[in-house]
């Protein structure tokens, strides 16, 4: 006697019924890079299918964002001026903080979260106030403090610093409730990784460092229980959501987390993920659609509960098609 698990794959019908994890359009968060500029809508080279957009043009990713039944956008700037200690990410009328207003103010309902990192705004790329080839911890924290709040006075719903400074969320915490801002949240990258994946987002922000890496505060891919000590203290600081990232060479990190912590994960499925499979469908090596839904529904199985995402509009319009 032999149990036969095939009864259950029998039809189509049988398999929906059984079917443990469902992807949605709700999962999903779409990034938005806005630059500079008046009447720009430039797809980016090494993200087909994204666009770098001014924010008298940002309505037309709005409007597909809401047809998508997308519930959530992450915004990214593309700022005209870089300085040594990233002031225009900070600035009242810098892109981001102009963007958020827009959006907000285009469509009050969209979730706005904003990437509260330095990089694309310092002159030499890195996520911090360097000292010498060093990025120093606690001056960056005074200035991802002034950025937080300056994207919550904009109208941003929830900030999520990137940069992995320790104590970022804390003070980011701080800030913000003491002006005022205590309902709007904080979504930790909370283990981002050192990762080759990134290469294709550095391109689309102009954020590569200019020497170095940054081995020195994003964590070493090897590492599985420091992700889980990186959480502790975020979710310790007041961090409403964590998140893991990459997403797809991850999974088990997403696992861990989830089975861990009470709270709600979330997944960056990078660039490079977005990237590889954008160039093995041009190839004809695979089938894109097909892949990049096995892709999504893996990191969902693996426990994200919502997954940023370069293809969160065309695979939103798969999933509605089937
Ligand atoms: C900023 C930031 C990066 C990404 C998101 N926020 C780049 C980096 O850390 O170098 C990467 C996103 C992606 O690859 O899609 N620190």
């Amino acid at each position: 006697m032999y149990r036969r698990h095939r009864r259950l794959r029998k039809t189509s019908a049988i398999r929906d019924l059984v079917r443990e994890t469902i992807l949605s359009p709700k999962d999903f968060v779409y990034p938005i890079f806005v630059i500079e500029g008046e009447n720009v809508k430039k797809e980016i080279s090494s993200l087909p299918g994204n666009y770098h957009v001014s924010v008298d043009r940002v309505h037309e990713i709005v409007k597909e964002v809401l047809e998508c039944g997308i519930k959530g956008v992450i915004i990214f700037g593309l700022p005209s001026h870089k300085d040594e200690c990233g002031s225009s990410a900070f600035a009242e009328n810098g892109i981001v903080q102009k963007a958020v207003r827009k959006v907000k103010e285009l469509s009050p309902e969209i979730w706005v979260i904003t990437d509260v990192c330095m990089c694309q705004y310092t002159s030499h790329g890195h996520c911090g106030i360097l000292h010498g080839q060093e990025v120093h911890n606690d001056e960056t924290l005074e200035m991802l403090g002034k950025v937080a709040l300056s994207h919550a006075k904009a109208g941003a719903d929830m900030v999520a610093p990137s940069d992995m400074m320790d104590g970022r969320v804390a003070v980011i915490r701080d800030v913000l409730d003491q002006n005022g801002y205590e309902h709007v949240s904080i979504m930790s990258y909370s283990a981002k990784y050192s990762s080759a994946f990134y290469g294709p987002f550095r391109e689309a922000a102009d954020s590569a460092p200019q020497f170095g890496d940054r081995k020195s505060y994003q964590m070493d891919p090897a590492n599985l229980r420091e992700a889980m000590r990186e959480i502790e203290s975020d979710i310790e600081e007041g961090a409403d959501i964590i998140m893991v990232k990459p997403a797809l060479s991850y999974l088990d990190v997403i696992r861990w987390a989830k089975d861990r912590y009470d709270y709600p994960v979330a997944a960056y499925s990078v660039s490079g993920e977005f990237s590889m499979i954008k160039a093995g469908a041009k190839l004809g090596y695979i089938n894109e659609k097909a892949i990049a839904l096995e892709m999504l529904l893996s990191i969902k199985r693996a426990g994200a509960d919502m997954i940023i995402t370069y293809y969160a509009l065309e695979a939103s319009r798969w999933l509605m098609e089937r």
